[in-house]
């Protein structure tokens, strides 16, 4: 076990407030989800801006096929160990599959979120009744980024984990779900699986920063699940997926190479994103 330098200097705290300045800045922001205090402390130290507890967990921890078996309980016990490994780091927190069905119910679980799993921001899938929700949230000071794209929690509708918005209606319909999520108050826009050119239109027409998985490399920041970044898949790696360990001594390293590749744009390659 290594313990933190207590001489160091502790990294000036990203906060929400923050988000836009660094877009208008043209810093690139990298996110990292995470589920542990280990893994937390790790990226926390690699200078990662932003760790995710994702509703991922439910596949990467639990070893579920999909993401909908994740309750508010399991986000809040792995909120709270992450927020107890990376005090500093500004944390989002996925609101599960069924959190929020209108926004009163909604807040109610965002609020458990905040003040038992240490979220600084929690994370919605989608837009059409989301909205409602995230404007009610927003008013009652709970920040949100919102998820668009290939929205996990959707896969019943979806029918599978396909790249969205190829087809002019489909990308006219996320190009109007982006501006909607932003004019909601959403201060963060998670972009997962769509065309590099539909992630860079959405990106210069928004003032509030996008995160792509999937999306390219035109966007303001981009996400990746840790354990993917470690090369610890299911054995079917995406493309937008890099194993930043390969080559490297620890997983402290990989986050580091990350999050320098994300700052200076070498992460993601065009061949690691989808046309
Ligand atoms: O749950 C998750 O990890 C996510 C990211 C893939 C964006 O939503």
């Amino acid at each position: 076990m290594a313990y933190a330098d207590p001489h160091a200097t502790p990294p000036q705290p990203l906060t929400v407030d923050g988000l836009a300045r660094r877009k208008r800045d043209g810093v690139r922001l990298s996110v990292l989800t995470a589920y542990d205090a280990s893994i937390a402390r790790a990226a926390e130290r690699a200078g990662i801006d932003i760790l995710l507890v994702g509703d991922s967990l439910g596949m990467v921890v639990q070893g579920q096929h999909t993401t909908l078996p994740v309750t508010v309980d399991h986000i809040v016990y792995h909120g709270a160990a992450v927020a107890r490994g990376a005090r500093h780091t500004l944390r989002i927190a996925d609101m599960p599959f069924g959190s929020a069905p209108d926004p009163a119910t909604a807040y109610r679980n965002a609020a458990r979120l905040v003040a038992e799993g240490g979220a600084d921001m929690v994370k919605l899938e989608g837009a059409g009744h989301m909205l409602d929700v995230i404007r009610y949230l927003v008013e009652r000071d709970i920040p949100v980024c919102a998820h668009l794209g290939l929205t996990p929690q959707s896969v019943l509708k979806l029918g599978g984990y396909r790249v969205q918005g190829r087809e002019d209606a489909a990308a006219e319909r996320v190009r109007t779900e982006a501006r909607a999520v932003a004019e909601a108050g959403a201060s963060l826009l998670v972009l997962e699986c769509v065309p590099v050119a539909l992630a860079q239109a959405i990106t210069a027409r928004l003032l509030i920063p996008t995160i792509g998985i999937g999306a390219g490399p035109h966007c303001d920041g981009q996400v990746l699940v840790s354990t993917d970044l470690l090369g610890l898949g299911d054995g079917r790696r995406p493309r937008f997926v890099r194993d930043f360990l390969a080559g490297r001594g620890s997983i402290e390293d990989a986050f580091r190479a990350y999050a320098a590749a994300v700052r200076d744009g070498s992460f993601p390659t065009a061949e690691e994103s989808y046309a």
